[in-house]
């Protein structure tokens, strides 16, 4: 693995070898790995929380030393008009590894063709996230036991959400049925299987066990879901300024309808279509092992990006 840009560039036996990474990184995360000269870069032209602390997180525990640009999209040269290439080709020379979070889309073309050490996409645009598609379906493994004939509720913004689409991929194989219930106003949601089309990310994933379901109605499906998957709504990257109001929401009082033996996810950070009475739930993961997977999951990103020799 040169690169982490997207997740169809991950082979089985990559992902395998992550999830055993972070298996035995939980269980033993007392003893570090060091990785002493390592420098991480950390170049993020979007807010976050959780992707650029868990990976500088990690990197503090591989013993390694890290350099932050948290607003990368005005505090560095790409405001004065720098290119990719020349970003690329001058990070390269000051550290190991670079973490990359961006709303230009092109950033991973761009990292493909010229960077000379390797980069982990922490998000670009409204297309990947694949490090938390990674460390979603390793909490799924982890909650459930399993992957085999999952059948997976995701809900909320599958138009300008990346984590759906990372996950998408991912999910696919496994062979999972995947149950969309897109917000309304984003994209169809009849059961119709052209809907694919309003989500233009997502149909080049083409899922082939897949449904939509009505956002009004989708409870009633709650008691078949082994995953359900909340999603925030990105109004942030609508160009219309439309604020969209009607997508599914988890409320407390249909916890009784789920499973006992299923999960409930979130990318995080949330609006309000998990209501907070949920979050002791013991199927919640989604505040603490979720979130603590991630910490695991870039740890053996890191490890095997790094332990390799690059070329
Ligand atoms: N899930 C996720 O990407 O969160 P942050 O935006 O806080 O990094």
């Amino acid at each position: 693995m040169k690169h982490l840009l997207g997740i169809r560039q991950l082979e089985e036996s990559a992902i395998t070898e992550i999830f055993s990474h972070a298996d035995r990184i939980a269980r033993e995360f007392h003893d570090p790995f060091y990785h002493n000269h390592k420098v991480m870069i950390s170049f993020f032209g979007e807010p976050s929380t959780r992707t650029r602390f868990s990976f500088e997180a990690a990197a503090v525990h591989l013993g390694m030393r890290t350099l932050t640009a948290a607003d990368a999209s005005v505090s560095s040269s790409l405001k004065k008009g720098e290119t990719w290439k020349d970003t690329f080709r001058t990070l390269g020379q000051y550290g190991d590894v670079i973490v990359c979070r961006h709303s230009d889309e092109e950033f991973t073309r761009a990292a493909e063709m010229w960077s000379r050490i390797p980069v982990i996409n922490a998000g670009n645009g409204h297309d990947e996230h694949p490090t938390q598609a990674l460390l979603d379906v390793y909490t799924i493994k982890k909650e459930l036991g399993h992957l085999d004939n999952l059948k997976v509720m995701i809900c909320g913004d599958l138009r300008y959400g990346r984590t759906v689409n990372s996950l998408s991929y991912l999910l696919k194989r496994y062979g999972a049925h995947v149950y969309y219930v897109p917000a309304v106003g984003l994209g169809g949601w009849k059961n119709d299987p052209t809907e694919l089309k309003f989500y233009p990310q997502m149909a080049k994933c083409d899922m082939p066990y897949h449904e939509f379901l009505d956002p009004y109605i989708a409870h009633l499906k709650l008691e078949e879901m082994d995953v359900v998957y909340l999603t925030r709504i990105q109004n942030e990257r609508r160009e219309d300024g439309v604020i969209v109001k009607d997508y599914f929401k988890l409320h407390a009082s249909r916890l009784k309808e789920m499973k006992e033996k299923s999960v409930i996810l979130h990318p995080l950070p949330r609006g309000d279509e998990i209501d907070t009475a949920c979050d002791d739930d013991p199927r919640a993961a989604y505040h603490e092992r979720q979130v603590r997977n991630g910490l695991y999951v870039r740890v053996a990103i890191l490890k095997m990006l790094l332990d390799r020799p690059y070329n």
